[in-house]
């Protein structure tokens, strides 16, 4: 089975947690593109989506999901995303796609967070995959300044704008012990938008697929 099988395979799998009547957080990603195509065959039992960035909106769109602004609704069921890592606490780092900013919002707000991921994405300790932080662009130069301080070694990512007009730094050759404290020391810098790690804000379930099958796991509370 190829990798975009098993993704595939997980997108239909998150149909499963989409209850009738409710407002549906959605990703981004190629994971989620599928999970995409899957809801689309629910879209008349539920009340629509909310959508993490510009390139879902197109997709969700052009499928024909009603698509709510996050502020007309009073609440957020369910969350559907992927990660580039997740460990066994099923905190992750996210935001290879750009779009960590409005997703980590999403996740917030979700009742639960469903996180479909193939297993190539599991580790032990965050840090392998460059953390991504959307930063303000003036902020550029001292953000990468802060992070060589906190022993990464950020690259910006060229070319790219996200979706709220900031740009990303990619940041490696960290070993995320604590995601938490480190989140929240790389969330008090200055110029900031939003780091991509998901620690405090983990996922509920995670969905994890191979050649073998998808396992379910679910967070211990
Ligand atoms: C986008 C994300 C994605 O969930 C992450 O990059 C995984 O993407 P894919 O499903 O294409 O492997 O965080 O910002």
């Amino acid at each position: 089975m190829t990798i975009d099988e098993i993704k595939k395979q997980l997108g239909w799998a998150g149909l499963q947690y989409i209850r009738p009547f409710t407002i549906v957080g959605v990703g981004t990603g190629s994971t989620v593109s599928h999970f995409m195509d899957a809801l689309a065959t629910s879209k008349h039992q539920i009340k629509g989506a909310i959508s993490s960035s510009e390139m879902s909106s197109i997709k969700l769109k052009s499928l024909d999901i009603p698509l709510f602004n996050l502020n007309d609704v009073s609440s957020v069921d369910i969350y559907i995303d992927s990660a580039d890592e997740i460990n066994s606490q099923m905190q992750m780092i996210k935001g290879g796609g750009g779009a960590l900013t409005r997703e980590k919002i999403i996740a917030a707000v979700a009742k639960k967070f469903i996180c479909i991921v193939d297993s190539s994405k599991k580790v032990e300790i965050l840090g392998t995959f460059p953390l991504p932080i959307e930063v303000i662009p003036m902020a550029r130069s001292w953000v990468t300044k802060e992070m060589l301080r906190l022993g990464g070694i950020p690259e910006y990512r060229k070319g790219i704008t996200t979706d709220n007009g900031n740009i990303i730094l990619d940041v490696k050759n960290l070993r995320i012990s604590n995601p938490i404290e480190l989140e929240e020391t790389i969330n008090n810098i200055p110029g900031v938008v939003t780091v991509g790690l998901f620690a405090r804000r983990s996922a509920d379930i995670a969905l994890i697929g191979s050649q073998y099958g998808i396992q379910t796991v679910i967070k211990k509370t």
